[in-house]
């Protein structure tokens, strides 16, 4: 069989939006997890920008902060739902009001760059890390969109 000719259906479908953005979609699909934060995405003590085009969601952050898994924030700090929780950091209640979001997502991120003897994990940080469990290296703890999830659930915190 000959080889067909670039096809003219295609080039139509190429120019319609709808096929650009789902282009657009699967490329972000295919970028890795573990793009830990730029210098340029620092500002002072906080992180600006989202680090995502979706808008966290605030019952999943509050869902990953609860969960004993990755997050395990309440190792440490108390949240106001939280039945048992540790007292080795600030509790959370009333971060949301001391904070802002651009605040709250460099904390969550990398609270290293705030307090840099701090105890608590970098979530979104792969690199010059040590004494990092194997199924963590070379990864981020939390997703990009983990983290603006938690962003968005610590910000109801009043
Ligand atoms: C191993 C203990 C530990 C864990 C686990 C931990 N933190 Fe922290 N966190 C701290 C400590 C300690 C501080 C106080 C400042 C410092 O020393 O870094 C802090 C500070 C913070 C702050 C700033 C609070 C303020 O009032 O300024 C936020 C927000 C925060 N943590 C959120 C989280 C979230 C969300 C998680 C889970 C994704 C988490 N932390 C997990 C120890 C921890």
């Amino acid at each position: 069989m000959a080889p067909r000719p670039f096809s003219r259906l295609h080039r139509t479908a190429c120019a319609r939006p709808a096929f650009a953005r789902l282009l657009a979609t699967l490329a972000l699909a295919a970028l890795p997890a573990h793009a830990d934060l730029l210098p340029a995405q620092i500002s002072a003590d906080s992180v600006p920008r989202p680090l995502t085009a979706t808008p966290g969601d605030a019952a999943h952050g509050r869902a990953l902060l609860l969960a004993r898994e990755n997050a395990n924030c309440i190792l440490c700090h108390a949240i106001p739902e939280a039945r048992f929780s540790g007292n080795l950091a600030p509790p959370l209640d009333g971060v949301g009001a001391r904070l802002s979001a651009a605040q709250l997502r460099l904390r969550v991120a990398d609270n290293r760059q705030v307090h840099p003897s701090t105890i608590m994990p970098s979530y979104f940080r792969s690199e010059g890390l040590t004494g990092v469990a194997a199924q963590y290296r070379g990864k981020t703890v939390l997703t990009a969109q983990e983290v603006e999830d938690v962003v968005a659930y610590l910000q109801t915190l009043k």
